[in-house]
């Protein structure tokens, strides 16, 4: 079989730029220990508000008994509820989110929060805000209709300033 001799060159290329991006996510998530989250924690997501950490009246900021703060929260067509959450800045925070119906995502621009969330599993996240300020907690997969209006506010506080619900 004959191959054009451009032909087999710009093959050559197009190999070679598969080859590098290949090349490039091994080598970040060996050297940069990328990876997707591995911790597989399941939830039946049509019965988690009858009871347990994801009932309503269960969401929202607590602290541990380490003292660690914890954010229950559910993502639900259209919000993530509760739907306003107020938190220290400069401070650990786990985030402990389950999807009530549909896949979404949750995205503070600015910060580091970001993760899907798929039915069926809790998405756990920590991280800290270093700058206190207000947030949009925003959906970034697309859920239906009313996703460009799935939103919640994140308010960041001074430490000194901040106060715990419970
Ligand atoms: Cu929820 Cu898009």
């Amino acid at each position: 079989m004959h191959i054009h001799t451009l032909e087999r060159n710009w093959l050559w290329v197009a190999g070679s730029v598969v080859a590098l991006l290949l090349g490039t996510i091994v080598y970040t998530a060996i050297a940069h220990n990328i990876h997707p989250p591995g911790q597989m924690e399941t939830i039946d997501s049509a019965s988690l508000h009858l009871g347990g950490e994801f009932a309503e009246d269960q969401l929202g900021v607590r602290v541990g008994a380490d003292g660690q703060i914890r954010v229950t929260l559910v993502a639900a067509r259209y919000g993530f509820f509760p739907r306003n959450i107020e938190l220290p800045s400069g401070t650990p925070i786990t985030f402990r989110i389950a999807s009530a119906d549909v896949l979404h995502g949750i995205h503070a621009p600015m910060t580091n929060l970001g993760t899907m969330i798929v039915p069926g599993y809790v998405s756990t996240v920590t991280t800290l805000f270093p700058k206190p300020g207000e947030y949009p907690l925003l959906c970034n997969e697309y859920c239906g209709l009313g996703h460009d209006h799935m939103w919640s506010k994140l308010t960041v506080v001074d430490p000194q300033n901040w106060h715990p619900d419970r």
